[in-house]
């Protein structure tokens, strides 16, 4: 299928905005969703809605299979050893609280865990918590001048033994790619647990989580064109097996009476309450969308849209671009000179350009680049040539407005 063929998969793409037609290069925050997994959710309401797990009737059955199957998607979509290593979760956020909880017991104090110092706050915040419960210390992962992570730093911060190390696969601001692989495998011959934020990977880039060596690997369903409220925590086997569940309550029990509980066997264990059913069964398809069309050539697309998008700013002398690189993934980062980020931001949504300006929920990473924030853009399977024109115009149009004398 071509291009302008997958595109068309995605009907809020062809919205106006005032004059102009939307240009969407926000797919980092949330990925816009193709017509396969709004029907899904909308057949699932309109031929199948019944709780899962519990119902002895066949439309609860259909619903149960309906999930069940999306766990089995997902172990071949991330080449996982068993469907028990697949927990779904509401999202990356909370895969990862779940993760860092379960640790507790595992951590005393004064044991190190090392977290990327571009990571997002979804994999920082819970890594503070598990060390204010615990007594660990919480240290950053130094960043090279390239706005890389640093392998140097990181192989003598290694040599202290951290108990747990937290990396971005792909930093959700800059849009570097980390080695996780060569990382893991390092930080597991320092014995650590490895943790790896796929959010900004799984829609980009071929994942195969035994590949990467990692024990956690945690991602959410809408940044790969799949619906909101629904994610994976995707762990080892015996390191699930270690965790102690956050939420308890139906799903996840065994036995319960007064006197005591027992809790069940993974994956259930870990999905206390009502999944999401309808957001697995959305997710199901966009796996399905990716397996046909995320392919070699449309990583190339992507590549290509993203530098052209690196190239065009780079050619505006009043753009200061953050590390980016021909190898970056799915995002670039930049201010203008003298002006505000969130000016910018608005002057092109006038212009019916859509992009994100902030600290993109990166503090520490803004801190180590002395800003208060910053522009970014970011592509998906759908970006097109005209997507990068309409900012690239957008973004002089703004700057001759922002030039002017008054
Ligand atoms: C790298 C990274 N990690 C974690 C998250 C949090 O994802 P969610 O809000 O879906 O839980 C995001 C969201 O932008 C992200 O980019």
């Amino acid at each position: 299928m071509n291009h302008a063929a997958i595109r068309a998969q995605f009907p809020l793409l062809t919205l106006c905005q005032g004059d102009y037609p939307l240009c969407y290069l926000d797919t980092a925050a949330t990925a816009q969703k193709p017509e396969c997994v709004i029907a899904a959710m909308d057949n699932y309401y309109r031929q199948q809605n019944a709780n899962v797990h519990r119902g002895s009737y066949q439309l609860s059955a259909s619903a149960t299979s309906a999930v069940e199957a999306v766990r089995d998607q997902l172990v071949s979509f991330i080449n996982a050893c068993a469907r028990q290593e697949i927990i779904f979760t509401h999202g990356t956020t909370e895969s990862l609280n779940l993760l860092a909880y379960g640790l507790t017991p595992h951590l005393t104090a004064g044991d190190v865990i090392l977290v990327d110092s571009a990571a997002h706050h979804a994999n920082l915040v819970p890594w503070q918590q598990l060390a204010l419960r615990t007594g660990a210390i919480v240290e950053p992962i130094a960043l090279d001048s390239q706005q890389r992570l640093n392998i140097e730093a990181f192989k003598s911060q290694l040599a202290r033994n951290p108990k747990l190390v937290a990396l971005s696969h792909v930093s959700n601001v800059l849009g570097t790619v980390n080695d996780v692989a060569q990382l893991c495998q390092l930080a597991k011959h320092a014995g650590a647990i490895t943790v790896v934020d796929g959010a900004q990977a799984i829609a980009h880039l071929n994942v195969d989580v035994q590949t990467i060596g990692c024990d956690f690997y945690a991602f959410s369903g809408h940044k790969m064109y799949g619906p909101t409220g629904v994610g994976v925590l995707w762990g080892k086997l015996s390191e699930l097996e270690q965790l102690t569940p956050m939420l308890t309550g139906g799903e996840m029990i065994k036995t319960v009476s007064f006197s005591g509980t027992t809790f069940g066997a993974l994956p259930h264990r870990l999905e206390a309450g009502t999944p999401p059913i309808a957001e697995i069964i959305g997710l199901g398809a966009a796996l399905e969308f990716l397996k046909q069309h995320a392919n070699n050539d449309s990583h190339a697309h992507e590549q290509h849209m993203l530098q052209l998008l690196q190239q065009g700013l780079a050619q505006l002398p009043e753009i200061e671009l953050y590390g980016a690189h021909s190898d970056n993934c799915g995002a670039v980062a930049f201010n203008v000179r003298g002006e505000h980020h969130q000016d910018i931001g608005a002057l092109l949504d006038q212009q019916g350009v859509a992009i994100r300006c902030g600290h993109h929920c990166a503090m520490p990473l803004m801190e180590l680049l002395q800003l208060s924030g910053c522009c970014r853009a970011s592509i998906g399977i759908y970006t097109n040539e005209q997507d990068i024109q309409q900012f690239l115009a957008a973004l002089k149009q703004a700057l001759e407005l922002l030039n002017e004398d008054f």
